[in-house]
């Protein structure tokens, strides 16, 4: 018989790297939810552009809550995983947090920023701040960029919905607590 007790995450996120990952994630699904719809409903519901402008305050703002999050996140480890996790899933599940950093959150919106700025486009930031194009103007780039942004949003999303059915199986499959960490409910270690 194995020890139930023994087997579960027992330590929590920080609550304020809890708060930071359901608010970006809150924010990284409603953008490319967004950017979903003013390609794809373009006629319809997005007309003059301003699915296209809303897309980009919002998403704008994954690059620097991303600083903030990476400077926290050094002084405040994760929990530990559950011991019931094989050492390779350990290693697979780490893995897979350093690729939502480096792909979801840092170069999914640079490549965002880097295809308005090749295309002489504004982006406000929260409709408030005009960010600086990261380059200039380079119209012989707009293909290139656009092809980058999209296939990158579609891969990436993939790679989210991987993340939640993962979340999703540990917490029905495993019940091992993983996805309570994440949660209000779990206190972080004292
Ligand atoms: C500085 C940040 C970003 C900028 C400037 C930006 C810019 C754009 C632009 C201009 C479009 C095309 C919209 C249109 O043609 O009407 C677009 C599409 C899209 N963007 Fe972004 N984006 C940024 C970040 C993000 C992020 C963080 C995500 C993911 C959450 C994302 C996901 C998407 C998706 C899914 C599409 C539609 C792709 C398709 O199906 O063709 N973008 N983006
Ligand atoms: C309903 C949606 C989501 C659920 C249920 C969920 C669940 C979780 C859980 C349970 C963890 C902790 C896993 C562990 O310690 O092994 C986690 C971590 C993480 N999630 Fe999510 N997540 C969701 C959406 C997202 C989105 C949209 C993103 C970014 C695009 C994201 C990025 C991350 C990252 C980077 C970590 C690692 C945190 C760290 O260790 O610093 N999540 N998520």
């Amino acid at each position: 018989m194995s020890h139930p007790a023994r087997r579960i995450a027992t330590q929590g996120y920080h609550p304020v790297s809890k708060f930071q990952h359901w608010l970006m994630a809150l924010i990284w699904i409603a953008a490319w939810i967004i950017g979903f719809v003013a390609v794809h409903f373009r006629d319809t519901l997005n007309a003059h552009h301003e699915l296209t402008i809303v897309h980009k305050a919002l998403a704008s703002t994954v690059v620097f809550l991303t600083l903030l999050r990476i400077v926290w996140r050094w002084k405040h480890p994760a929990p530990p995983l559950p011991s019931s996790m094989s050492p390779g899933m350990r290693k697979a599940a780490h893995a897979a947090h350093i690729a939502l950093y480096a792909f979801a959150l840092v170069a999914l919106p640079l490549s965002g920023w880097m295809w308005s700025s090749v295309a002489d486009k504004p982006i406000m930031l929260l409709g408030l701040f005009k960010l600086p194009p990261l380059v200039a103007p380079a119209p012989e780039f707009y293909g290139l960029a656009k092809m980058v942004h999209q296939w990158l949003s579609w891969t990436i999303g993939l790679l989210v919905v991987g993340h939640v059915a993962a979340a999703v199986k540990h917490h029905l499959v495993d019940r091992d607590g993983v996805l309570q960490s994440m949660l209000p409910t779990r206190n972080a270690a004292d």
